[in-house]
């Protein structure tokens, strides 16, 4: 049994697959794979180790034969899932293992968004330390503010914790359906969206990426917001409008933001977001530690090892498959 992997993942994964006698077949350049060449290497395996590549309806249609598609990601939004399901392919995904990182992550953005710490890292850099005076470089507290998250998942709860350890931040929170654990661990208070936006200090998003969510963030949600509030983004970065977040900065009707995702990625080293002072931007780490990307490598091995057994998937975001 072979399977081909997208690009070069962590050891502890490699090896799992490697003890489980499954043959490896890696792309090792530093580019990604075009759709063509994507398929020729699907075109011997049975099975695909899947990091950051689009996977679409022709693509799977073409790789019809795979027994298993694991995702070295918990999000799947560049992947057609509904074309797998009908073509009877189990996705696996990595849910779970990169919530503390990626909470850590937005609580990074936001304590460094706070003090201008990028900002003023660059401008030491620039020979600009300046003359100290009282009132130049002032950031905003975070002590006793508002969090509002946007998607109160697993990732979310962990900001939502951080947050309030660290700051006795009060959280306030949408989801689609109510989150009564986080309630009552947190005293977490849901509101509308709306009102989320016009309470909040801190705006966290930990949404998916869905129909939904794409663009919610416009012009309209951030004229709702505080104009001393920072808004936050580790999920995806088509959830928020770049080019109205830019103007939202500029025009001082919200006074931060920091993201560890933007649209399109990789963002262009001239965008002007880079250049503003309380703007934190980080090219999408979130789960960037060698704990978690280690542990996200044996949970895609393992959906890999469980697929080419035949044996139901354990981490499958179409368990449809198993039912047909
Ligand atoms: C995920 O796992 O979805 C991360 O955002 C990496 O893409």
């Amino acid at each position: 049994m072979k399977v081909f992997i997208t690009r070069v993942i962590p050891e502890e994964g490699r090896k799992l697959l490697a003890e489980a006698g499954i043959e490896i077949q890696e792309w090792k350049e530093k580019r990604a794979l075009t759709q063509e060449e994507l398929i020729l290497n699907c075109s011997t395996a049975d099975a695909l180790l899947s990091v950051s590549t689009r996977l679409d309806a022709d693509f799977l249609k073409a790789a019809a034969h795979l027994k298993v598609i694991a995702l070295h990601s918990v999000g799947f939004d560049h992947v057609d899932i509904e074309a797998a399901t009908a073509l009877n392919i189990p996705i696996g995904n990595t849910p779970g293992v990169l919530s503390n990182a990626t909470a850590d992550t937005a609580f990074l953005l936001m304590l460094a968004t706070s003090r201008k710490a990028f900002y003023l890292h660059k401008s030491i850099e620039k020979g600009d330390w300046g003359f100290f005076e009282p009132t130049a470089n002032l950031g905003i507290e975070l002590r006793g503010k508002t969090l509002g998250i946007f998607g109160l998942g697993k990732i979310g709860l962990e900001m939502a914790r951080c947050c309030k350890a660290a700051f006795g931040m009060k959280v306030i929170y949408h989801n689609r359906t109510r989150n009564e654990a986080a309630e009552l661990e947190l005293g977490a208070k849901w509101l509308p969206f709306e009102a989320l936006l016009q309470q909040s200090d801190v705006v966290s998003v930990h949404t998916a990426l869905t129909p939904e969510t794409e663009g919610k963030f416009d012009q309209a949600a951030f004229q709702l917001m505080k104009s001393s509030a920072i808004f936050i983004n580790t999920a995806r970065g088509a959830i928020h409008q770049e080019d109205d977040l830019l103007q939202a900065l500029e025009a001082g009707t919200i006074w931060g933001a920091g993201l560890d995702v933007t649209n399109p990625e990789p963002m262009r080293p001239d965008h002007p977001l880079l250049k503003l002072p309380n703007v934190s931007v980080l090219p999408h780490i979130g789960s960037a530690t060698q704990e978690t990307r280690a542990a996200m490598s044996v949970l895609a091995a393992k959906n890999v090892i469980a697929g080419l057994k035949g044996e139901e998937i354990p981490f499958p975001v179409n368990p449809e498959v198993y039912a047909l």
